[in-house]
């Protein structure tokens, strides 16, 4: 998704820019651009399509400036090629955008019958030529002629702005796409997020919905509905190291190590005398016991998390629920309402049909909770309650530790659930918890500890184009995130398949080495699948199966098997999303393929 940087102050603006665009490069993008003031004072754009790299290259030397705002974008409106890219504008300003102006076709009619023309294909230099309008033909102020034309858009933006005749000044706006001013000595930024800044500072405004801020180099003024807004400047933990590759070859691999540490600081505060507390999040669990029904609305990822949790608020809680594509429930008008708890799950917090669906809820009356990393992003902030998984960034495109650490917490909210619903005796519940906390981050660095052996197993895989992805119950769900994975970064055409649907259809696609994925974890189900297996053998296919650490395999089921480190069945949903992920990274790098960055994919989707 786009990424927007603004730096004024005492430095070269243009360093602080192609730093902060690259720190933002996770989030996806396919052009670049930035606007600088050159020493004497004049406004300068340099952009082009693809890397980053391709706008350092259009600068020689590095320009003398003070202050400037830089883009990447993620195409959604025209071509990702050089006059799409951002920052947009006319002699009198340029602008950055990350988000989209729905209603562009109708304002560009209009602003085209006033006499302005148009060179690029995007809605973002509508929004700049409406400016230009209110700015300089109808000569109000710069912040006037801002709040004139957000006033006009329909849709979302974060909004970075330079007036050309104000060198001293960056101009931001939000309404529905994230932006953060930074705090730095005699210096200010702005940021799409924290990661971009990072390196220089951690003291940050969080601009919220409607808002438009003056930024100089000692000031950042901020305004709503043309009231001015007192803002707390507030401190980012998130170290900078964290943010760094810290020297693995790719962010993904780094994170996939960071899931025993992210499990566990995620748990730590939530449990107290061996059991689940979450008192210290706000989140009064009694509701568990209220309600009839769970709804559990994401995307991606975060929707399979969803799944895991469908299975375990069953078994654990008895709570019925309901797991549904956000996309899907927001234009599928839900029955939901009172009585209903709406438990939105996303790592960034930004995603555009995650957060819909939570004000779709909301407005419906439901109670709704939020599992979200980022803290403070949209989703946390509307939610009736938020519980923080505690992952740190995020960097690569491909989610893993934060669905490990998602659902780790699942699955102490559902013992939470069990006891609040009386279906599990406190000791039952200590148990378990006791397990998840103590065992389970163990048993996933046990399983990242034979990394070699799996990254062999992938090696077989590399050269395929289709793959099957079987399992039953859980695991139908673990296969679902482990064909996802794969084929998000290595570009390995595979689907899951609950296994007995197998012999429903798609079994016609299993010719000889074919490879077919078999997840076997789940003791009742072992046998069944191991008759899956079986079907799929008598058409060719090459066996890959993972199973349980003491599972009887008998001679030649399959014609490889990657164990799992000890843990009982229940939690073994840990260390095999972690197999799946390594098992996805090593195909994906044995391929050559750009792991954290996957074509056509962005970090966060805050585009419907
Ligand atoms: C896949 C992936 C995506 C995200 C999805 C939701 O590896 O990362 O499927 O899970 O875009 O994103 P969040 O969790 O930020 O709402």
């Amino acid at each position: 998704m786009c990424g927007i940087i603004g730096y004024i102050g005492k430095d070269n603006s243009v360093n602080h820019l192609i730093e902060g665009l690259r720190a933002l490069e996770y989030r996806g993008y396919d052009s670049a651009g930035i606007a600088f003031f050159d020493t004497k004072q004049k406004l300068n754009t340099v952009k082009a399509a693809g890397r980053l790299a391709n706008v350092e290259a259009m600068m020689q030397i590095t320009p003398e400036s003070h202050c400037g705002i830089g883009h990447t974008r993620w195409a959604t409106h025209g071509a990702p090629d050089d006059i799409n890219a951002h920052p947009h504008g006319t002699p009198s300003l340029r602008l950055v955008h990350n988000g989209i102006v729905e209603n562009y076709a109708a304002l560009k009619e209009e602003l085209t019958a006033l006499g302005y023309t148009f060179e690029s294909e995007t809605d973002t230099e509508v929004a700049a030529k409406l400016l230009d309008y209110y700015y300089v033909k109808e000569k109000l102020t710069a912040r006037a002629a801002i709040e004139r034309m957000t006033s006009r858009l329909v849709g979302s933006w974060a909004l970075g702005i330079l007036f050309a005749d104000d060198p001293g000044t960056v101009w931001a706006a939000r309404q529905g796409s994230p932006l953060i001013i930074g705090k730095g000595e005699n210096e200010h930024y702005i940021a799409s997020d924290i990661t971009a800044i990072l390196s220089r500072t951690r003291d940050y405004y969080q601009l919220d919905e409607g808002e438009i801020a003056k930024v100089t180099r000692s000031s950042a003024e901020i305004w709503k509905d043309s009231k001015p807004v007192n803002k707390e400047l507030k401190v980012a933990h998130w170290d900078i190291e964290a943010a760094e590759r810290g020297g693995y070859p790719h962010f993904m691999i780094k994170e996939i190590n960071e899931e025993p540490t992210a499990i566990r600081t995620t748990l730590h505060s939530r449990i107290k005398d061996g059991l689940p507390d979450f008192s210290g999040d706000g989140f009064d669990t009694s509701v568990l016991g209220e309600i009839s029904r769970m709804h559990i609305i994401a995307c991606g990822t975060a929707m399979h998390a969803g799944l895991v949790a469908k299975g375990l608020l069953n078994s654990l809680a008895k709570l019925p629920c309901e797991v549904e594509i956000a996309s899907e429930f927001r234009y599928n008008d839900p029955i939901v309402g009172k009585g209903d708890l709406v438990l939105i799950i996303s790592q960034s917090g930004e995603t555009a049909d995650s957060l819909a669906a939570l004000r779709l809820a909301k407005k419906k009356g439901a109670a709704t909770l939020a599992i979200v990393n980022v803290i403070g992003s949209s989703i946390a902030r509307e939610a009736d309650s938020v519980l923080y998984t505690m992952a740190g960034p995020e960097i690569a495109v491909a989610s893993t530790k934060a669905y490990s650490v998602q659902t780790a917490l699942l699955y102490l909210l559902s013992v939470e659930a069990g006891l609040v619903r009386g279906r599990l005796s406190r000791e039952d519940a200590a148990k378990r918890v006791s397990e998840l906390y103590n065992r389970a981050p163990e048993a996933v660095a046990e399983m990242i500890a034979r990394e070699k052996e799996i990254e062999t197993v992938a090696n077989k895989i590399s050269g395929c184009e289709d793959l099957f992805f079987i399992g039953r119950g859980a695991d139908y769900h673990l296969a679902a995130e482990g064909s996802l994975k794969l084929k998000e970064i290595s570009y390995i055409h595979s689907e899951a398949y609950a296994a007995g649907e197998l012999k429903h259809g798609t079994i016609s696609l299993v010719t000889p080495g074919v490879p077919v994925v078999a997840l076997c974890t789940v003791p009742d189900l072992y046998e069944k699948m191991v008759s899956n297996i079986r079907e799929t053998k008598a058409r060719g296919a090459e066996t890959f199966m993972i199973c349980g650490a003491d599972t009887e395999v008998a001679e030649g089921t399959a014609d490889h098997i990657i164990r799992l480190p000890e843990i009982s069945p229940e939690l073994a949903f840990l260390p095999e999303v972690c197999a799946l992920q390594l098992f996805a990274y090593h195909a994906a790098a044995a391929r050559g393929c750009d792991i954290d960055k996957p074509r056509n994919l962005a970090k966060s989707v805050t585009v419907e």
